[in-house]
């Protein structure tokens, strides 16, 4: 797939679409009921057939370097555990004791040659088999083999780690990612350096992801944050299968970009407009010299909240001042995401559950939110249907 040709074209509309006041349009407009956002049941489903079936992101490959190296976290009430193999390969597994259900690993992150479960001391390798039952003797005779970690389904590539939360269920993961994986590929993550993470509390996880999709909120949500380096309401929308590749022009574009010759323009990210890339269904990514965000959204524990993790990395390895400044530039981004997205979300969430209004309108500009949404409902009807061309 050619990247660059697709950035290229993707960059000359965001310049025509300055000259014009324009912005890429879909049809018509589209209405989404209400109650998508607050129905447990709706939310049930939406676990049940895109969460627990299609690849997830679960963590980036800084996160566990060595061999030994692992990292706990909870998706879906599933605790997760990601091992680093000798073999330099990843595991992903349920982080749950065969004995009686005690979470095996920490909390948090670390370096093992084993893990043992701190209830009885029963001990399991790296790639999660059964390694030791405490006092064997007085246990009883059961079949080991049976007795390991449960495994899921899990690929790595471009520096980011994937699961599905499904033991067993077979799933093509390069088709799935698609054309997606080759343009973060090129972003190249693993020459990056990790900064750690940040939390953020929000509502339902479609309501957060909305605010990814559009530009049309800038002005008026992000007046003094956003909206000095990027125009309101200006995009261009491209597609890989399911995700989203969304172009920003930054007012500086036209001055910024006068002259390159187009087949150069993808050179200039963030130099004159900025992308951002979305994983369907619950990953943005914002690249910039300053800061680079992951946001992983969590749906849950129920239908209205969402926990959204953001992974931090910059392309230099920074120490002293400069590792501090860029602490000050996390810290403001988090707070803008937190207050200015995230706050909003939530007020969001408490004007459709007032029953107030029975749909959301997402209009010819909110384009990528219409592809998103067509999106989950193809996977809520089984995968049937036409699938959503943007
Ligand atoms: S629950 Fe893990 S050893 Fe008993
Ligand atoms: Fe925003």
């Amino acid at each position: 797939m050619d990247i660059a040709a697709l950035h290229n074209r993707n960059v000359v509309r965001q310049m025509e679409h300055v000259r014009a006041g324009t912005t890429d349009e879909a049809e018509g407009v589209l209405r989404v009921p209400a109650e998508s956002y607050t129905d447990p049941e709706r939310f049930r489903l939406e676990m049940e057939k895109i969460f627990l079936r299609v690849p997830l992101f679960v963590g980036l490959s800084h996160e566990v370097p060595e061999a030994g190296d692992y990292k706990t976290l909870e998706v879906l009430g599933k605790p997760l555990l990601i091992a680093r193999q000798r073999d330099g390969s990843v595991r992903v597994m349920l982080n749950v004791c065969t004995h009686r259900g005690m979470l095996v690993a920490p909390e948090g992150s670390g370096s093992r040659p084993v893990f043992t479960c701190p209830y009885h001391g029963w001990t399991f390798n790296l790639d999660g088999s059964l390694r030791g039952i405490a006092d064997p003797h007085k246990f009883g005779e059961v079949e080991r083999k049976g007795l390991g970690l449960t495994a899921l389904p899990c690929y790595e590539r471009a520096g980011m780690i994937f699961a599905v939360l499904t033991p067993g269920l077979e799933v093509d993961f390069a088709s799935f990612l698609g054309g997606m994986i080759e343009d973060i590929e090129a972003v190249d993550f693993p020459s990056f350096h990790f900064y750690g993470t940040r939390r953020i509390e929000g509502a339902n996880w479609k309501i957060a992801y909305d605010g990814y999709l559009e530009g049309y909120h800038f002005a008026a949500a992000h007046p003094d944050t956003i909206f000095p380096r990027t125009f309101s309401n200006v995009m261009a929308f491209d597609a890989y299968g399911p995700h989203l590749l969304i172009g920003f022009p930054q007012r500086s574009i036209l001055e910024r970009l006068a002259g390159v010759p187009e087949g150069e323009l993808h050179r200039h990210e963030n130099d004159g407009f900025d992308f951002i890339r979305l994983l369907f269904p619950n990953v943005s990514i914002f690249v910039a010299p300053e800061v680079t965000q992951i946001a992983q959204l969590l749906p849950g524990p129920t239908v209205d909240r969402n926990t959204t993790v953001m992974y931090y990395l910059h392309r230099e390895k920074l120490e002293g001042e400069a590792r501090r400044k860029l602490e000050e530039i996390i810290d403001w981004l988090w707070k803008v995401v937190e207050v200015e997205d995230y706050g909003v979300g939530l007020a969001v969430q408490r004007g459709l559950a007032s029953g107030a209004i029975r749909e959301v309108l997402f209009g010819r500009n909110e384009r990528g939110n219409q592809y998103f949404h067509r999106w989950v409902d193809y996977y809520l009807a089984d995968c049937t249907g036409p699938v959503p061309a943007l």
